[in-house]
């Protein structure tokens, strides 16, 4: 199976995975791009590896129907989180009726462990620029946006350097490659809290409002950003357009499971020897990316997988075996998000980990709608009342109550993931659910006053 590279290095997988340290160090992802000695911002560079290749195509060769055909012909679905098939996305935002449409590219990582946006403004920003461009050409906008964290200054002056030197050479800014299309791009950096990861609170931090989650539909493809239509992806399904459009068979259908294509970035950290960052194809079994990242060091093992940031499912060993796709992730209980994997291993107690994930969860909520405001912290306090050693009567079935509610009356998807962490323990650790519950004991020890399994030695 091939792969595309989406950072733009000369290695391919499994050669990409970066240490996690010095990818977020100041000079880290830098020096990760200048292992090859390559300089992002050289255009000539780039466009000699084929940078533009697939806009120049799209503006003199594609209409923008057979633009958006390309991309359903691929398959791809957005790398936010939810998988959503993009050529659907596109299709509604061209067709909506309107004087003007924008493009947003989301490169605020909401999530505080993973920093894969990151490394593509800092590595790869021509393909974002370009992919961009792509999608302002086939829904007919002419005004890009990219949101950014404002602390990444090294990002954001990648970036805007790489815009400048686009501008310079017809690429992007007015008259793009003479084809009498404008194509501005602005550079949005924003400051905030979890939340503002959401798209609509995102729109609304452009726009420079404060805000909370707005029901949906109307989606932002119909009234976005200044009640516009706007397309609104994560800056890894735009890194991914030009190679499906320029026909690379790496970025588009792959071999595999339906709807399984291309390759995804992922972070992967915890007990593994060596935390870091991947590319890999859609589909590879979890097990054999714990094994990239070098497994866990004996004499520890593996006891279980976080999958899908702090609202991500808590699944056992036996889920190394599965897939990494949208499908099978949600089917188990857990889902992509932010694209990160947690390895855990016997030295950490799973009712402590769930407990704190959703007490972050539930900090982390706007407050709009009450079943998520308070029952995600109702929710919390189940879980520490039982790594505390006090539960009060038939808390799993509490548990289980209180999150089918949550979920039923969701407003934004923060509210249903957000019940993974203590759901998929009900699912798949019982076990350690009851020893602290009906036992009075931690397995791993952490959990305090309780005793300590004699079975397990902490070291
Ligand atoms: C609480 C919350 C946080 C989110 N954080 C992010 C984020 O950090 N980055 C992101 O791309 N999408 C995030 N999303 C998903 C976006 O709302 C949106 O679905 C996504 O950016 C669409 O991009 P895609 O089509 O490329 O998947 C978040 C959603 C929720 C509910
Ligand atoms: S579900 Fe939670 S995070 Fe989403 S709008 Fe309601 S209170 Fe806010």
């Amino acid at each position: 199976m091939t792969t595309s590279n989406l950072l733009a290095t000369p290695e391919k997988w499994p050669h990409l995975l970066l240490p996690a340290t010095g990818a977020s160090g100041a000079n880290g992802a830098a020096g990760a791009a200048g292992a090859s000695g390559a300089d992002p911002t050289d255009l000539d560079a780039a466009v000699a590896a084929g940078a533009f290749k697939a806009l120049t195509a799209a503006i003199r060769d594609m209409t923008a129907g057979e633009i958006v055909a390309a991309l359903a012909v691929s398959g791809l679905r957005g790398r936010g989180g939810a998988g959503f098939p993009t050529s659907e996305k596109w299709r509604a935002c061209a067709l909506a009726q309107a004087d003007r449409r924008y493009i947003v590219v989301h490169a605020y990582q909401a999530d505080p462990a993973v920093f894969a946006d990151r490394l593509i403004l800092e590595r790869n920003p021509y393909a974002l620029l370009e992919g961009a461009a792509i999608a302002a050409v086939a829904v007919g906008a002419s005004d890009i946006i990219v949101a950014v964290r404002t602390e990444w200054s090294e990002a954001i002056a990648t970036l805007e350097n790489a815009i400048r030197e686009a501008e310079a050479a017809g690429y992007l800014g007015y008259d793009v490659l003479g084809s009498g299309r404008d194509i501005q791009v602005e550079v949005k950096p924003l400051q905030g809290a979890y939340m503002l990861g959401e798209e609509t609170v995102l729109l609304k931090g452009i726009e420079g409002r404060r805000g909370q989650p707005e029901q949906q539909p109307p989606y932002p493809t119909t009234k976005g950003l200044y009640g516009k239509p706007t397309l609104v992806h994560n800056a890894q399904t735009f890194v991914v357009i030009p190679g499906i459009i320029a026909g690379d068979s790496a970025s588009s259908i792959e071999t595999g499971a339906k709807d399984v294509h291309g390759t995804v970035l992922v972070q992967i950290s915890g007990s593994v020897a060596n935390p870091g960052l991947a590319e890999i194809p859609l589909g590879t079994a979890i097990g054999d990316i714990v094994a990239m990242a070098g497994g866990v060091p004996a004499p520890h093992t593996v006891k279980a997988l976080l999958v899908g940031g702090p609202s991500g499912g808590i699944l056992p060993p036996e889920a190394m075996k599965m897939p990494y796709e949208f499908e099978a992730l949600e089917a188990a209980g857990a889902w992509m998000g932010s694209g990160s994997i947690v390895v855990v291993d016997e030295r950490s107690c799973l009712v402590d980990l769930a407990s704190v994930l959703t007490r972050f969860c539930a900090d982390q909520a706007c407050g709009k709608t009450i079943p998520c405001r308070i029952g995600l912290r109702r929710l919390a306090e189940i879980g520490a009342r039982i790594c505390e050693g006090q539960p009060r009567g038939d808390e799993i079935e509490r548990l289980t109550d209180l999150a089918a509610d949550i979920v039923a009356s969701r407003l934004c998807d923060h509210e249903r993931r957000s019940t993974l962490p203590l759901v998929s323990l009900v699912r798949y650790f019982r076990d350690e659910l009851d020893a602290h519950i009906v036992r009075s004991t931690c397995p791993a020890g952490i959990c305090h006053p309780m005793a300590v399994s004699p079975a397990v030695v902490v070291s």
